[in-house]
C-alpha cells in the first residue's frame, strides 16, 4: 500500500535525500515570498544607508529586494529550480535568501513546514493523475502568474503549497 511505502521513507530520507523537491520548493519560495518583514530599533540610535533610525522606530524591508534581484537571480520571475544546483552567478558569493527569515528569528517550523510539503506534494505526485487546464479546459500557455494585488492569494502558506503544485505540473 502506497502508505505503507511512503511511511517506510525515514524522516531524514525526507529531509536530505530529496534535493530537486527541495529546489522547487527554495524556487516556489523565492517568487512567492516578496513580504515585508518588520523589525524595531530596541537599542540605541543607528545609522543605515544614511538614515538615522531612532530608538524605538519601526523598519519595514521587502524580501523582494532580495529575491527578486536580478543581479542574483537572473529573469527573476521565472520559476527555474535548476538555478539552486547552479552556482550563483555572483562571484564568491550565495544565493541571498529570506524564504525561512534568518539570524536569532528565523523560522522555529522550518522543518516541520517543509516535511508537511514534501508529504504532501508526494501524496498528490503518487496518488492523482493531473492535467493543468484553464477554465476552457485547455493547458494554460502562458501558465498563470500569481496576482500579487489579490488578497485572496495573501495566505504565504496557501500560495506556496498552490504554486508548487502547478510548477511540478508545468514541468512534469
Ligand atoms: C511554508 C511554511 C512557513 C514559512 C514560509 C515560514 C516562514 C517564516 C519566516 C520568513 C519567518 C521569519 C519572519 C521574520 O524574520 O520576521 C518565520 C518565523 C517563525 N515561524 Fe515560520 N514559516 C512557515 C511555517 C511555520 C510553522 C509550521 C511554524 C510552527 C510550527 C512556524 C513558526 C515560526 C515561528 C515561531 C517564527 C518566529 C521565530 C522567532 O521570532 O524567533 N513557521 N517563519
Amino acid at each position: 500500500m502506497l502508505r505503507e511505502k511512503l511511511g517506510a521513507i525515514p524522516v531524514s530520507a525526507w529531509e536530505n535525500e530529496l534535493p530537486i523537491l527541495e529546489a522547487c520548493i527554495r524556487e516556489t519560495q523565492r517568487i512567492v515570498e516578496t513580504l515585508a518583514l518588520l523589525r524595531r530599533n530596541v537599542r540605541e540610535e543607528m545609522e543605515i544607508c544614511g538614515q538615522v533610525v531612532k530608538r524605538g522606530d519601526f523598519l519595514v524591508y521587502s524580501m523582494a529586494e532580495v529575491h527578486l534581484n536580478p543581479e542574483y537571480y537572473p529573469e527573476p520571475h521565472k520559476w527555474d529550480p535548476g538555478r539552486w544546483l547552479r552556482p550563483s552567478p555572483v562571484p564568491n558569493s550565495v544565493y541571498p535568501f529570506l524564504g525561512w527569515g534568518v539570524g536569532r528569528h528565523s523560522c522555529t517550523g522550518m522543518k516541520v513546514a517543509k516535511l508537511e510539503i514534501k508529504l504532501v506534494a508526494a501524496l498528490f505526485l503518487t496518488r492523482y493523475e493531473f492535467d493543468l487546464v484553464d477554465k476552457d479546459g485547455k493547458f494554460p500557455d502562458p501558465l498563470p502568474v500569481p496576482d500579487r494585488n489579490d488578497s485572496q492569494q495573501v495566505s504565504v502558506e496557501l500560495r506556496i503549497g498552490c504554486l508548487i503544485g502547478i510548477h511540478l505540473l508545468s514541468s512534469a
